[in-house]
């Protein structure tokens, strides 16, 4: 036997009782004749004691224990002379009798506890160390328990999961898709699935009602703290629904997991139009846990002979409380170099400071009167001891660096508190973005997404710029300025959806190529129907107040789309290819 308990346990009710234990030694500490160890396994950590006086040869052979050795420990249990609070099994320790190495190991290339010293890469490529660590496993159980907790929701809300397959043609949801050869078929190729898009929708056609399916995804892009190549989505389909009721069904399903998972009530979610997202928070994920509004004031800066503001088509403020006394010259010079990154590209800053005293300061008083920057103020609901911050430029542009403005003064002044959750439904997304390099249209959700229902005339008989101008059913769960979800009420209309093909520069050959199975199924009694996909991941880190996905993810892949531990993609020999029609000499030209 390996264990009569795990190292979680112990209490001081066990005292006297004879144990046997099993798991990894974290440290060892030898006082005098005492070696304690600490022995650590999933469940937590109990310490173990050995005495020179009692038995030397056990105790000489616990001295010689390295971090990580996997041992079993026999022994009685005692009560501690000096007790650790922080450790449930902090009372008792294990006198041990008997002591048997399992498993020795060489030296670990970081600690494995609460912190670390090791880097992510380092971290990554001995990812089986880093799991022993606690914040990982605690992760990791988080997030099992929040997939059972989402699979016993929707059952109980009449869903079913039905899986549906990786080797699939491409769906285009704005990446690229991964490709496999297929040997079978010379030349050809399947395509994994950047998400279940038409599968579930053919479910639908098919009768299913109400799906869902807890899944991996692949998009071949570029990779953040929040984007993974291979993720996890809570994928949901519906038929015969309205968008109300699919938003009021994971709004339950939030507010639960909230609940079952962190025990926070979360009030009604808000519904904010994506044109009010972008002109209060310049990004239809606004992390709405504090204000601190976009203010236009384009007209107000107009005609005072300041040409940066007069020949910008949008100038925008905030106000950031309470500053003006901390903020030195030094602090905004400061500001003002972190916003002249490339990475967010601003020319420069402008800011007014509303003195205690009542007195402003200004780098454009030179232009404007106290008057004139106190409208300005008034009209961004500033007040004393504030600093407004301005910045002009074109509008989408201008509005997306203010976005990071906003957030970065968010995180300086502590407003974006990790405990406090703030969920709102972004809705009315356009259907359509003009790219003006390809001169294209894309479908800012996906292809399969339909105008809201009093734009379909319009969508069918109006010109380009009412094809700019039309909505769609579409809608984001944004927490905390995380995008969590997205979905949209589907086309169900063969005819509409070959427009919606059109219009993003489809011929009907290739619309029929590649979605002849959804139009031709549309042409079979397709309901009307829609749904959402969460981002499991995605979900995991913002419930837990984290940013990076990667440590909800039990073998995730570096910035570099690279799995470190076992050292993935690699290269593949010839014969591989050969098998696959694949001739490894045009990869060869292609690297020399
Ligand atoms: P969408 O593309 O918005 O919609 O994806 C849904 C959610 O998945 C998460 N997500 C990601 N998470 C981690 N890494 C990534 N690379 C990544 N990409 C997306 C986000 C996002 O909100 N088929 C539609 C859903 C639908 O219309 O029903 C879809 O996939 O949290």
């Amino acid at each position: 036997m390996y264990r009569s308990h795990n190292c979680g346990e112990l209490r001081m009710d066990h005292q006297g009782q004879e144990v046997t234990l099993s798991g990894w030694v974290q440290k060892t500490r030898n006082l005098g004749g005492l070696t304690f160890v600490d022995l650590r396994d999933r469940y937590g950590i109990t310490q173990l004691v050995f005495n020179m006086d009692d038995n030397e040869a056990l105790t000489e052979q616990a001295r010689k224990l390295g971090r990580e050795f996997v041992i079993k420990a026999v022994g009685t249990v005692n009560e501690r002379a000096s007790k650790n609070p922080d450790r449930p099994t902090g009372d008792i320790e294990i006198i041990v009798s008997a002591l048997d190495v399992l498993n020795a190991a060489k030296t670990p290339p970081f600690t494995i506890e609460e912190e670390t010293d090791g880097g992510e890469d380092l971290r990554m490529k001995y990812r089986y160390l880093d799991l022993r660590r606690g914040p990982l496993q605690r992760n990791l159980f988080f997030r099992s328990k929040l997939a059972v907790e989402t699979r016993k929701y929707l059952a109980d809300e009449g869903f079913i999961e039905v899986e549906t397959p990786n080797l699939i043609k491409s769906t285009p949801e704005g990446a690229r898709d991964f490709v496999v050869p297929s040997r079978m078929n010379p030349g050809e190729f399947y395509a994994l699935p950047q998400s279940p898009q038409t599968f579930k929708q053919i479910l639908m056609v098919g009768g299913f009602d109400k799906y869902f399916q807890i899944v991996k995804c692949f998009r071949d892009e570029d990779l953040r703290a929040d984007r993974q190549p291979e993720f996890t989505q809570i994928d949901c389909e519906m038929s015969f629904v309205t968008r109300d009721e699919i938003l009021d069904t994971f709004e339950g399903l939030t507010k639960n997991l909230f609940k079952v998972m962190l025990n926070k009530e979360l009030p009604d979610f808000p519904k904010m139009s994506y044109d009010d997202a972008m002109e209060r928070y310049g990004s239809d994920k606004p992390d709405v846990r504090f204000g601190m509004e976009f203010k236009e004031i384009t007209e107000l800066t107009r005609g005072k002979d300041f040409p940066v503001f007069d020949n910008a088509e949008y100038v925008v403020a905030i106000s950031a409380a309470g500053i003006a006394g901390s903020y030195s010259n030094k602090d905004i010079k400061q500001l003002t170099e972190w916003l002249q990154r490339p990475q967010i590209g601003c020319k420069g800053l402008v800011y007014v400071k509303w003195n205690e005293d009542d007195t402003l300061k200004s780098s454009v008083g030179k232009f404007y009167s106290d008057d004139d920057l106190r409208k300005w103020l008034d009209s961004a609901g500033a007040q004393k001891g504030d600093i407004l911050f301005v910045l002009c430029g074109e509008k989408e542009k201008t509005q997306k660096q203010m976005n990071e403005l906003r957030l970065e003064m968010g995180t300086r002044l502590g407003l974006r508190d990790p405990e406090v959750f703030k969920p709102l439904w972004v809705v009315d997304f356009p259907l359509l973005e003009w790219d003006e390099e390809t001169e294209r249209f894309h479908a800012m959700h996906h292809p399969f997404t339909s105008p809201k229902v009093d734009e379909i005339a319009d969508m069918m008989n109006g010109d380009h710029d009412a094809m700019k101008r039309l909505k769609a059913d579409a809608y984001d769960l944004v927490i905390n300025g995380v995008e969590i979800g997205g979905g949209s009420i589907r086309i169900h209309d063969r005819e509409l959806q070959s427009k919606n093909f059109k219009l993003l520069g489809f011929t009907p050959e290739e619309a029929e190529a590649q979605f002849g199975f959804l139009l031709g199924a549309f042409e079979f009694g397709a309901p009307p129907h829609g749904g959402i996909a969460f981002g499991f991941d995605r979900l995991n880190a913002v419930m837990n107040g984290q940013n990076s996905i990667r440590d909800f993810i039990a073998f995730p892949k570096n910035t570099s789309g690279r799995d470190m531990m076992i050292d993935a993609p690699s290269p593949v020999d010839q014969d591989q290819l050969n098998e696959l029609y694949l001739d490894l000499k045009e990869v060869e030209e292609k690297n020399s």
